[in-house]
């Protein structure tokens, strides 16, 4: 079993324009999806899942869907905090939370995370407001507060300044709606994830979808620069 599972939750937008819909109602269906996920990575034994929520880059998009996509982020720690609460998940943020993040969504946040903070059964971590580059520049940023000299600096203490250095790396990454690339996330994480790549639209997700691309990780052959064992 994966013990970390990465998904960038994509195709929202084509998944409402194939139904006449506005792109927003594509987000708000990826809720459901979102959630029947996180409950089977519970089911499955996965240790944490991380999801893709709003990157770096997304705040370029219309103002209308950057706010409809802050009030939504904020609607789910609302709806579903509680309730993960109680399955034992700890919620955790990857991301910058100083920069651009509204007020009353970064308040939810921090509601959202102490309040599940000793959670271990699972840890649901979202990347908002994330980049794989950005990360790398603050953890760069708090190296030169920490007054590091320059032969003291290495891939431990780079690790140690991401925005969660308790969290494994992810051992496998699924990208929804045929998309095949990165788009900035993970980057120093996922330097040896399997990739998987589905069709799906991202709310048409479901947690059958996770286990297939689980089955499809169990087949593949890790060798981490190694040679077979
Ligand atoms: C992913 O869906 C959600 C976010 C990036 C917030 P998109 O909004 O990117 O949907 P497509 O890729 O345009 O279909
Ligand atoms: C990646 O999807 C970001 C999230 C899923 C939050 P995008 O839709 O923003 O990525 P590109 O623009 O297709 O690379
Ligand atoms: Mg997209």
């Amino acid at each position: 079993m994966p013990a970390h599972v990465a998904v960038v939750m994509d195709g929202n937008g084509r998944w409402a324009q194939r139904r006449g819909l506005v792109r927003t109602e594509g987000h708000g269906a990826g809720e459901v999806a979102l959630f029947d996920t996180t409950y089977g990575a519970l089911a499955a034994g996965v240790k944490t899942l991380t999801v893709y929520a709003f990157s770096t880059e997304n705040w370029t998009r219309p103002i209308d869907e950057v706010r409809y996509l802050m009030n939504f982020n904020r609607g789910i720690l609302d709806r579903h905090t509680e309730d993960l609460h109680a399955e034992g998940v700890r919620i955790t943020f990857s991301g910058r939370r100083n920069w651009r993040v509204p007020k009353g969504v970064l308040a939810k946040m921090d509601w959202a995370e102490e309040l599940t903070k000793k959670n271990k059964r699972m840890t649901l971590n979202i990347a908002f407001n994330y980049g794989g580059r950005a990360e790398i520049v603050d953890a760069v940023a708090q190296l030169v507060r920490d007054k590091v000299s320059a032969d003291k600096v290495d891939e431990k203490a780079i690790r140690a300044r991401l925005y969660h250095p308790e969290i494994p790396d992810p051992d496998m990454v699924i990208r929804t709606s045929g998309e095949y690339r990165i788009s900035n996330f993970l980057l120093w994480e996922m330097a040896y994830a399997e990739l998987i790549f589905t069709d799906v639209l991202w709310p048409d997700f479901r947690r059958e979808d996770l286990f297939a691309a689980i089955e499809e990780f169990q087949g593949r052959e890790r060798r981490f620069g190694g040679l077979d064992k």
